[in-house]
């Protein structure tokens, strides 16, 4: 196994350096095995918290916003502080779907749930087409490239960009704001005098005031698009204001880019990796939806979610007292030898079982539909363009140091035989 013993997998659970090598798979499955609601008490982390590993527990965590809570953060932070309030006012994170309980929760997503729903989302098969062949288009012009900065790249923000009614003249200026928050060090976005901190906070203030402004034209302008819903939309009987359009659309970025791009990526070099796989999605093209499902729960794009226990409650036998945090590993869970056979076989044809890479309960993703979608039209295209792509280094991931994203920081591709 990876870990040499208990105190290294407390160590390794929110350490970035510990998913260097990829998931450990082999302390997630000790964890299962031996303790399922595991009491973690890293040595430099700074506090304890429940590392909970089984499918079961998973999924009932998730589906128990009333013993568990989302309120300040979802994502596991990568030292064990909490931003205060007014930090999380300054970020726009504070009105975050995401970390609302209900009933904040349910006032704040029940207006918006349709326009994310199946039958609304299919309406956007042509724009998503649109766009996955303007991009492979170009990157067809090119032999080799890195999957991470191409077309697998591009289509979620642009995607994203139509689903919220952002004009054309806009994309690359959203999207360099983007890019500015997830690289500041790039030295592209370098402004004399200011720190990657600054930078970070001039490009979420940027995007603020490109939100408020952007619910202005939709307010004079609508348009069947989600900017406009956003703009229009009501919550307990006062308008959203241009804070909570701001938060919204800085979560969207946050929420749908990175993930989209590193499933695609990750789809790609899956189907590289195992050509029995590849070859039966060639010979049966309607495979693709359980292609996609297959990746997202081999991948886990999302390894883990925080949530605080509000009160003194029980996971199992175990016995969880209010503040506790509890972390449940939905990359674990994924690989639940109970629910999964062969689980870290990737078998584009086994039974379907629901995996969790989505979340679960009433903070399920939002953005599924839509990203099943990208997913399908990405693949599917890549596929027929370039039936004899393949990847010189598949042997030698280079995962993305982080401990909660998965994915690969760069993955050379080759469209065409040699
Ligand atoms: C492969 C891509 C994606 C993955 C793996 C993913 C994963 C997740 C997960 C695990 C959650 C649950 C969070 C929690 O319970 O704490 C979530 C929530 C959410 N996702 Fe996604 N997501 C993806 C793409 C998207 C896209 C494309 C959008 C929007 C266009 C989106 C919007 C959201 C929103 C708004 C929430 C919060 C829902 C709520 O709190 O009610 N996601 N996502």
């Amino acid at each position: 196994m990876v870990a040499s013993s208990w105190s290294d997998i407390d160590d390794g659970l929110l350490n970035p350096e510990w998913y260097a090598a990829g998931e450990p798979h082999d302390a997630f499955t000790l964890l299962r095995q031996e303790d399922p609601v595991h009491w973690a008490q890293p040595s430099d982390y700074g506090r304890p918290f429940w590392a909970v590993t089984t499918y079961e527990h998973v999924v009932g965590v998730l589906n128990d916003p009333g013993n568990f809570s989302n309120y300040r953060d979802t994502k596991p932070p990568r030292v064990a502080a909490r931003l205060t309030a007014s930090e999380l006012y300054q970020r726009g994170t504070d009105v975050f779907l995401t970390h609302l309980d209900p009933p904040l929760h349910t006032l704040h997503r029940q207006p918006v749930e349709g326009h994310f729903q199946a039958a609304s989302i299919s309406t956007m098969r042509a724009d998503v087409e649109a766009v996955v062949d303007e991009l492979l288009g170009t990157a067809a012009l090119h032999d080799r490239f890195d999957l991470m900065q191409g077309p697998a790249a591009d289509m979620p923000m642009y995607v994203l960009m139509r689903f919220l009614g952002v004009p054309r003249d806009d994309w690359e200026w959203l999207r360099s704001q983007v890019s500015r928050i997830f690289t500041p060090d790039d030295p592209e976005y370098a402004v004399e005098g200011r720190s990657a901190e600054e930078i970070v906070s001039d490009a979420r203030h940027a995007i603020a005031d490109y939100s408020a402004q952007l619910a202005r034209t939709k307010r004079s302008h609508p348009a069947d698009d989600f900017g406009s819903l956003l703009a229009r939309t009501v919550v307990d009987g006062t308008r959203l204001d241009d804070h909570e359009t701001g938060a919204w659309l800085s979560l969207l970025l946050a929420a749908g880019i990175a993930t989209t791009r590193n499933t695609a990526v990750a789809a790609l070099w899956l189907l590289h990796q195992n050509p029995a796989q590849r070859a039966a999605l060639a010979a049966q093209p309607a495979l693709i939806d359980q292609a996609v499902e297959e990746v997202l729960r081999w991948i886990t794009p999302v390894r883990s979610r925080l949530r605080v226990a509000r009160f003194d409650t029980t996971i199992g036998d175990r016995r969880i007292s209010a503040g506790d945090w509890v972390v449940p590993f939905l990359s674990s869970a994924n690989r639940d030898e109970t629910v999964f056979a062969d689980p870290h076989a990737f078998d584009i044809q086994r039974e379907r079982k629901s995996h969790v890479s989505l979340g679960e309960g009433i903070h399920k993703c939002l953005g599924m539909h839509l990203v099943r979608l990208e997913l399908g039209v990405f693949l599917t295209k890549f596929l027929a363009q370039f039936p004899h792509f393949s990847i010189p280094n598949a042997d030698q991931p280079q995962w993305i140091v982080d401990h909660v994203l998965n994915g690969f920081s760069t993955m050379q591709v080759e469209l065409r035989p040699r």
